[in-house]
């Protein structure tokens, strides 16, 4: 159970990653040309944020099956976060990376109420770029690439 939705979560992670990327420098280019906003964009912005909630519910599911979450009735609180490993897997990379989807979220809603093309990609730009920087802080890169 653990391996399968650990190895689950590793691999969308690659595809959230290459989506929200796409999603990011589509509305930067557009807002900086001043293109309209098309039916292709809103299925870009749209696809992001479906694939990054199920990253959400994997990483979810993967938080209680993994063995790292024992760590918290050995060591406690105070011992998890003095260690930077198991603070980043047990408590930074699941709190930036809920902040930062929950930024996707607002950033879709946001736009979708927006009545001009450039209102529209600029909100996307802000808030998605805002979640690409928060994703990639606290990505675990020693053992996702190691
Ligand atoms: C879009 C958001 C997310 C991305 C891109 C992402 C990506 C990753 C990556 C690349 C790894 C390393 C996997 C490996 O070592 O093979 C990982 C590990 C992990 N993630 Fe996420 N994650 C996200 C959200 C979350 C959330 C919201 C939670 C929990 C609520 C979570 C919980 C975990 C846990 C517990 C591990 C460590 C698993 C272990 O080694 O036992 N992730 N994540």
């Amino acid at each position: 159970m653990y391996e399968a939705v650990k190895n689950l979560h590793s691999y969308w992670a690659y595809l959230v990653l290459l989506i929200l990327i796409v999603a990011v420098a589509n509305a930067l280019i557009k807002t900086f040309g001043d293109k309209e906003y098309e039916a292709k964009d809103f299925r870009i912005s749209l696809f992001t944020l479906i694939v990054s909630h199920l990253q959400l519910l994997i990483g979810l599911v993967l938080y209680f099956v993994s063995p790292r979450f024992q760590v918290f009735s050995e060591l406690g609180m105070g011992g998890v976060m003095k260690d930077a490993v198991n603070r980043l897997y047990l408590v930074e990379h699941p709190l930036v990376n809920i902040i930062a989807i929950a930024l996707i979220t607002i950033g879709y809603s946001k736009h979708k109420k927006k009545l001009t093309s450039n209102a529209k990609l600029k909100t996307i730009a802000v808030f998605y770029t805002l979640a690409l920087v928060l994703l990639l802080s606290r990505i675990p890169w020693n053992t996702w690439l190691g």
